[in-house]
């Protein structure tokens, strides 16, 4: 099964239409991604929750690391830089955080809310290799942006 961006985005307006809960908002975020396609082994969110640091926020799949500081991993690179991270194999990616030794690439894409406020990144890990494409970072930052932009 291979996600359909704009079904998924649609499916996403509709159950968190009038919510501005931002944990309500990344539980079923995190829970729509998942369960949308086959490659996705651990989808979840981390939270900015002080200077330059994140923690675990909802997610799906097995445990995650609770806490990242932006200097660290790839989760933290997109914290750093604002900008998304498609990381074909995480062997190659120095200090990445290794949760789950199946992992085998990941992308992680920057939640900005109003104004460009950086509320936390949002990480999908794969067991496949090179799992992630150009078509996925436009189609999840679509809807992170029509979820979280107005925050
Ligand atoms: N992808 C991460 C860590 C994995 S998680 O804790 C699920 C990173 O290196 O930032």
């Amino acid at each position: 099964m291979k996600v359909d961006y704009p079904t998924l985005a649609a499916t996403i307006a509709s159950l968190t239409e009038g919510e501005t809960d931002e944990v309500a908002l990344m539980a079923t975020v995190a829970c729509e991604v998942h369960h949308s396609d086959d490659r996705f082994d651990w989808t979840g969110f981390y939270r900015v929750v002080g200077p330059e640091l994140l923690k675990i926020g909802p997610y799906q799949g097995g445990h995650g690391c609770l806490v990242i500081p932006f200097s660290r991993g790839v989760c933290g690179a997109a914290a750093r830089t604002g900008e998304v991270q498609l990381v074909p194999d995480v062997e190659a990616f120095p200090g990445h955080i290794a949760c789950s030794s199946s992992t085998r690439s990941e992308i992680v894409l920057p939640v900005f809310g109003k104004g460009g406020r950086l509320i936390g990144v949002f990480d999908i890990d794969s067991d496949l290799p090179a799992a992630f494409t150009e078509e996925d970072s436009d189609g999840l930052s679509t809807i992170l942006d029509s979820v979280f932009g107005g925050l």
